[in-house]
């Protein structure tokens, strides 16, 4: 039994079982066995979700860039790490080796201390998808600063509010940035947000579009020139298995985002586990994930996790879009890519486009689909398996958060029997309970509740940057004793968890709670139909009645509207039920999406309620514009 690289179901449920039989042993020995320590544990973990505290490996010291740089360059030093996919497809391929990112991580580590970063400090990155992204967060982690990233389509204010909740003093940015035909001044948000956040002393700038931008005498610096005069050698840090390695900021459903503080030796250990199970990654396997690295999936699914398993990583610069829709299909035949990870929001986006941009295209490489950071709809799931995977590629519907640093529920291809919609069974060492509406924890199969955690992993959240509290408040207040995740789940007769979606999205109308998801799913059935989200708007008799926002499909133009609400409704009473069916429907040339993607249901609810005078928060929103047309044509 190997307890590294899951095979076959039969050995899934033995390691299972160890990791729930005995944690200290199971986590132990993946530990000792697949990464470099400079120190052993005293004690594999520890917890208490009263107060709440984690620790694992303590006492342990290691440096994780180590365990992703040096100790492979003996066995794989001219291995590509890196493959650096440009925004315009005619710029060149970068290729990466272990050894190159080696020296350059430790250059930029040098250039960090020379310009007095030291341990402990807080270093925010604000970056596009070039490699300087990648190697200014190995560079931070080389020497114990903690990185902080920011997605770089956030706004000057959100990024000021970042900098300044985690305090940090040093700014990495670019001159701009490539997405599509789109150009964005990166330094002018900086130099904007700079002017709310005085605590940044050093703005280091790499260059990428060559456009003109100011700098600031003595706070701004070309990184080109400090790199090209630094030592390429960087002795690590050595790091306590505790030490905090990042913060990321993820939005709460009220007040300001949350700076998820993960720690070092855990998150290695899970973040390593997990890439190699879940992606069944082998060695010289190309893996290609589509997030940003200014979100989660990004760090420990891009960054941290292949390079942990000396694996070779995409990175893409650009969208799907550009320079048309077939982009994507594109790299992966240029790369052979073997696994794919992406989001169902670029499948929906994707499979609305003709199939000439799929079937043009040489995909047999692909060994593994992921998915991750919603559910995926049926429709979705069946055009990604036949379009993409071929019907040979399992699918991964990986489920996790921020929060918890790595996929605890998902499939392990070419083992876990997969089922459109479901993330079907906990990795090793994940104890899922559902819980009901009274905090009792529902037992056996075919139930559905909230979703909550009851045994700590090693790559949780250790706390929220500076706010313990509020930390406590909200993952471990409403269940005590157990980390509630936020989301409703049901858990079917074999076991499997299909998630439903935040418990914040139940509807209830006259009495029964209806996910908002399954209908979804029975809406985008609709050949018309490309998109849609349903929310709740006040209704005398039944509580709240269904107001649906659907896009549809360009060849709906010219048909009957009436008679498409008809027939969406036709199928929604087909598939749930005639208490599902929507009291409104109204079509709208697109959704309110933040930057990641997630469909900004808060703001489809205001304008059912027709409560549109404050739409709170929207420094988040992608397309500000399709808001304005929502609210206009509400019904
Ligand atoms: C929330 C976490 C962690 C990756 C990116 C999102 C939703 C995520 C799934 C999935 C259904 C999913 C949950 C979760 N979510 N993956 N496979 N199926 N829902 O990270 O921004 O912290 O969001 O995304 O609601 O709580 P995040």
């Amino acid at each position: 039994m190997s307890n590294y690289h899951i095979k076959s179901l039969e050995e899934y449920f033995q390691v299972y079982r160890k990791s729930v039989n005995d944690p200290e042993l199971f986590w132990s020995e993946i530990a000792e066995e697949h990464f470099t320590w400079r120190k052993h544990w005293n004690n594999v973990f520890s917890w208490d979700f009263s107060i709440p505290e984690v620790k694992w490996f303590e006492g342990a010291e290691l440096n994780i860039t180590e365990n992703c740089l040096d100790r492979h360059l003996h066995i794989r030093g001219e291995k590509t790490a890196i493959i650096f996919e440009p925004n315009d497809p005619e710029e060149e391929t970068e290729y990466i080796t272990y050894n190159q990112l080696h020296k350059r991580v430790c250059t930029f580590a040098n250039v960090l201390k020379d310009e007095g970063v030291k341990k402990g400090d807080r270093v925010c990155i604000y970056l596009p998808m070039i490699p300087e992204l990648a190697i200014a967060v190995l560079a931070c982690a080389r020497i114990g600063a903690i990185h902080s990233v920011v997605f770089a389509g956030f706004s000057s204010t959100a990024l000021s509010t970042r900098i300044n909740d985690c305090d940090a003093k040093m700014v990495i940015t670019s001159d701009g940035s490539f997405r599509g035909k789109k150009i964005t001044n990166l330094k002018g948000i900086v130099d904007d947000a700079l002017k709310e956040s005085p605590g940044v002393k050093t703005v280091l700038v790499a260059k990428r579009t060559n456009n003109k931008i100011k700098m600031k005498k003595k706070r701004d610096k070309w990184l080109q020139p400090l790199l090209d005069s630094a030592y390429t050698d960087c002795s690590s840090e050595v790091m306590d298995a505790e030490d905090p390695l990042f913060i990321l900021y993820t939005s709460g459903s009220t007040g300001k985002p949350k700076g998820m503080m993960h720690t070092t030796a855990g998150y290695m250990v899970y973040a390593g586990y997990t890439f190699k199970n879940v992606f069944n990654y082998t060695e010289n396997d190309v893996y290609w994930c589509t997030a940003d690295i200014g979100w989660i999936t990004g760090h420990t699914y891009i960054v941290y996790g292949p390079l942990l398993n000396g694996a070779t990583t995409v990175m893409f610069e650009g969208v799907p879009s550009y320079p048309d829709y077939g982009r994507f299909w594109q790299i992966i035949e240029e790369h052979k890519v073997n696994q794919f990870y992406t989001a169902p929001t670029a499948i929906r986006a994707l499979a609305k486009e003709d199939l000439e941009y799929t079937a043009k295209y040489d995909l047999s490489s692909l060994k593994v689909l992921g998915s991750v950071g919603e559910p995926i709809n049926e429709e979705a799931w069946h055009w990604y398996n036949e379009n993409i995977g071929k019907k040979k590629s399992p699918i991964v519907d990986t489920w996790w958060q921020t929060e918890t640093g790595g996929i605890l529920i998902s499939p392990i291809p070419y083992v876990t029997p997969t089922t459109p919609t479901f993330a079907t069974l906990p990795l090793p060492g994940i104890q899922p309970a559902l819980m009901d509406s009274e905090g009792k924890e529902l037992k056996g199969n075919q139930v559905e509740g909230n979703l909550c955690v009851k045994f700590p992993w090693p790559a949780i959240a250790r706390t929220i940057w500076g706010n313990h509290d509020r930390y406590r408040d909200t993952y471990f207040s409403a269940y005590p004793g157990m980390y509630f995740t936020g989301d409703g789940a049901m858990r079917d007769e074999v076991g499997y968890y299909r998630i439903t979606g935040r418990v914040d999205d139940v509807i209830i109308v006259s009495g029964h709670n209806l996910g908002t998801a399954p209908i979804e799913d029975a809406i985008n059935e609709h050949m018309e139909v490309a998109e849609s989200a349903i929310v709740g708007a006040t209704h005398e008799i039944k509580g709240n009645s269904l107001y649906g926002f659907i896009t549809l499909k360009p060849s709906a133009n010219g048909k009957d509207r009436d008679e498409l609400r008809l027939e969406i409704n036709r199928m929604i009473s087909e598939r749930i039920g005639p208490i599902a069916k929507l009291d409104k429907i109204q079509f709208t040339e697109g959704l309110p999406k933040t930057r990641s993607g997630k469909i900004m249901r808060r703001i489809l609810r205001k304008v059912a309620n027709k409560d549109t005078n404050d739409l709170g928060d929207t420094s988040t929103l992608l397309n500000p514009e399709v808001v304005k047309n929502i609210i206009n044509e509400a019904l």
